[in-house]
């Protein structure tokens, strides 16, 4: 049977009805279970990976090493994909950008909605990057394709817009036009079950699912793999080193894992996983929340809403947004306010900054209408008459 919302609430230590915690999109809070993992690592389990042939190292390698099959199935990647640890989603997409080594001849393409992390890795070596609408008939992405294309690479839920609902036609006509795919997992990976279909890189971070900051991961096509060059060199990623032109790489994936990694955010991202496995991914409780939300703000007075599934972003007219979050926050209530890392959508929508609310599983009816109560009042108390 699945818990109710207050046993959810009562599994997360920093939760208090002292506040309400919408900002889920920047970073999740974490469960009893995971923080106890991580500290049970640095208190009973503490070594290296890959290095030592002694008791404690070689249990640290297996529960390491046993991780990435846990990350596969949790996102439904088959035998042919491997996992490769990053420190976050932003990392694991400069894994691939620079490691497929792109140049002046080929093309990228992206959707109009990314991240910052989904665009500025592109830029490199003159690859030109498209962007692309991610609309119901795909004539937009259809018209971006020719022979130079090499990448096509979407978010699977905005940080600004939420879910884009038509990925696997995205991803298809991709495939179906032998382009390489990523997708941007990062808010995608909490709200609902991943399938790998159509993707040949997925990238996302532990954080913004429950697990710890810093360690995050790319899962990834071997064969596509075996064609990439490394970004990072050092420790643990060769086989033999004579000098510094003279080594060779380790096998897929420790190649692309140089240096101790975050065996500790590994630890914290399995019990993550395992949470979640439990638990599910409250994507119904979620987007009726959202819908409760959207359906009461339509009648606040100047309260813009911008148009996206499962996540809100909003404007409060002659007010900038970071005030209405800081009269938000003068009533405990947390939200992002700003460009969130996405500012070309922001630019392309004509809104500039903007204040968002994104929910995680522990968000009741009751923070909703402890919000909807303060950002009725913001204008009022930015000395604005609400007529
Ligand atoms: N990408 C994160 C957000 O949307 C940081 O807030």
């Amino acid at each position: 049977m699945s818990k109710t919302v207050a046993e959810v609430r009562a599994e997360f230590p920093e939760i208090s009805d002292e506040f309400v915690y919408f900002d889920n999109s920047a970073t999740t809070f974490k469960p009893l279970s995971v923080i106890e993992a991580v500290d049970d690592y640095y208190r009973k389990h503490n070594s290296n990976v890959h290095r030592g042939i002694y008791d404690l190292s070689v249990r640290v390698t297996e529960l390491y090493e046993g991780a990435r099959k846990i990350i596969k199935d949790f996102v439904g990647a088959d035998d042919s994909y491997e996992v490769i640890f990053t420190r976050n989603t932003t990392e694991a997409i400069n894994v691939v950008a620079q490691g497929l080594e792109l140049n002046q001849d080929d093309e990228v393409i992206v959707s109009d909605r990314e991240h910052h992390s989904n665009l500025l890795p592109w830029n490199k070596n003159g690859t030109i990057i498209k962007n692309f609408i991610p609309n119901e008939n795909l004539d937009d992405l259809q018209s971006k394709l020719n022979e130079r294309v090499k990448v096509i690479s979407t978010t699977a839920w905005s940080n600004i817009l939420g879910k884009v609902t038509n990925l696997q036609e995205i991803l298809e006509l991709a495939k179906q036009s032998e382009k390489i795919t990523l997708v941007d997992a990062a808010q995608w990976v909490i709200n609902e079950k991943v399938s790998m279909k159509n993707i040949d890189f997925l990238a996302f971070s532990g954080h913004k699912m429950y697990a710890p900051m810093g360690i995050g991961a790319l899962v990834a096509r071997r064969e596509l793999l075996k064609m990439m060059k490394p970004v990072f060199y050092g420790g643990d990623m060769v086989e033999y080193v004579h000098s510094a032109d003279d080594f060779a790489l380790a096998d897929i994936p420790h190649r692309f894992e140089a240096g101790t990694p975050n065996i500790g955010g590994v630890v914290g991202l399995t019990a993550a996983i395992n949470w979640i496995k439990e638990n599910g991914y409250f994507t119904d409780e979620k987007h009726e929340l959202y819908r409760y939300a959207r359906e009461q703000m339509r009648s606040i007075p100047h309260v813009n809403l911008l148009p996206g599934d499962d996540i809100i972003c909003l404007t409060v007219e002659d007010v900038h947004p970071h005030d209405v979050a800081q009269c938000l926050n003068n009533d405990h209530i947390f939200v992002r306010s700003g460009y969130h890392c996405a500012q070309p959508i922001l630019e392309k929508l004509g809104c500039g900054p903007v204040t968002r609310v994104s929910l995680a599983c522990y968000n009741t009816h009751e923070e909703i209408d402890r919000f909807l109560t303060s950002l009725k009042n913001v204008r009022q108390k930015m000395g604005i008459a609400n007529v």
